[in-house]
């Protein structure tokens, strides 16, 4: 006998006498996602195709490329998960999910085409879901039986997006900060490529991390200092940080002229000051919080730039110091989990689902799509 989800209301636990079963389909970047989950909270499949050795030589997503591998990919990540789950798409697939949006078109397209076809031949329920409601219930499905309870901060941190959110249900979300220009993902993916690093299996940003971890030597050089953009603000914008790694490097003639102990020092002096500038956001988005009595115990951080294990430690310290009598309860999904993946996107359907809703064949994507929309 499965166990009941707890949110699973009687009459439709009834209906479904199993767990019902999602495959779902991600592919609004440059990993090409299948993944398998139940309404159990079981992961039975997870399959991410990075195409990092397509993109690294552009130095970031480049778009006809990424629209190539995903077609070409996809069959192969819908087939492995499969396999993987040891379940049979006709008798076991309950559902199908993909991203709906926002993310680019060509991309977002090859996932909900496969997904689409799938449906209307095998006649399943479809459900296009929102990339960010993605990120932000992963700690739903990750953290249980601790999981967060409504409402809820969420900071999600991605190479789209700098969000900082109230999370009031599985469905309602309210924008409390986002970034006036670009994300603190791609800052990080900028400024490694600018120190001239070589991407990690897990791309620029996870290198940029990496690089400031190496712990080689005893004197650190001298790198001007940070600005604080926007202090006091609720909003963020990282191009600040960008510009100024930029200018430092144009003066002493590049990359390939500056000696790696420099280059080291301005890698860690900006992921001080693009952690500094997270950890101000959140602080503010708290006491904004507070003075609208509105009670916050659970805070979540996900998204790709939520993997960085630094980050991770700052805000756990940064919290504690901020009020030493509240205790917030800070989560991270794992960091595989955090990075883009289906997993997400069939949590998100599953509430859904389970409630019997279900999209038309005909569903549209929705590139821009503001997660206050949904
Ligand atoms: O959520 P995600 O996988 O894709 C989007 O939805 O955009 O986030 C990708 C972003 C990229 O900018 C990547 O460089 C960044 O997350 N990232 C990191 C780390 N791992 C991935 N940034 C900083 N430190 C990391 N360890
Ligand atoms: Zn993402």
């Amino acid at each position: 006998m499965p166990l009941r989800p707890r949110f699973l209301p009687s009459s439709l636990f009834r209906k479904h006498s199993r767990h019902f079963n999602v495959l779902a389909i991600e592919s609004s970047a440059d990993d090409t996602c299948a993944a398998v989950v139940n309404s159990s909270r079981r992961i039975l499949a997870n399959v991410v195709i990075k195409q990092h050795a397509v993109h690294e030589e552009f130095g970031g997503i480049y778009p006809m490329s990424a629209i190539n591998s995903h077609q070409q990919n996809m069959p192969y990540a819908i087939r492995r998960a499969l396999d993987d789950s040891r379940l049979d798409i006709v008798k076991d697939i309950d559902g199908i999910a993909f991203t709906r949006g926002p993310g680019m078109p060509g991309c977002l397209s090859v996932g909900m085409n496969a997904a689409k076809s799938l449906a209307a031949a095998l006649k399943k329920p479809l459900i296009g879901v929102h990339h960010m409601q993605g990120h932000a219930l992963t700690s739903t499905l990750t953290s249980w039986p601790n999981e967060p309870k409504y409402p809820f901060l969420t900071l999600l941190i991605s190479g789209g997006h700098t969000l900082l959110l109230l999370a009031k249900s599985n469905r309602l979300f309210e924008i409390l900060a986002t970034t006036r220009d670009e994300s603190v993902g791609r800052t990080f993916d900028k400024v490694s490529k600018l120190l001239g690093l070589k991407w990690t299996n897990l791309g620029p940003g996870d290198a940029l991390e990496k690089f400031c971890a190496e712990e080689i030597e005893v004197d650190h050089p001298s790198v001007p200092p940070f600005p604080r953009p926007l202090h006091g603000q609720l909003s963020y914008s990282f191009s600040a940080f960008h510009s100024h790694v930029t200018n430092f490097m144009n003066e002493h003639g590049g990359h390939e002229k500056v000696d790696i102990l420099t280059r080291r020092a301005l890698a860690r002096a900006f992921q001080t000051a693009a952690v500094g500038h997270l950890e101000e956001k959140l602080i503010l988005g708290i006491d904004l919080c507070k003075s609208k009595n509105i009670h916050i115990a659970d805070i979540v951080v996900s998204g790709g730039v939520a993997s960085n294990q630094y980050l991770r430690k700052r805000l756990v310290s940064c919290l504690a110091e901020y009020d030493r009598h509240t205790s917030y309860h800070l989560s991270f999904p794992p960091p595989h989990l955090c990075t883009d993946n289906a997993v997400m996107i069939a949590w998100a359907s599953m509430h859904r689902f389970l409630a019997n809703e279900s999209d038309p064949y005909s569903i549209e994507l929705r590139p821009k799509w503001s997660i206050e929309d949904l």
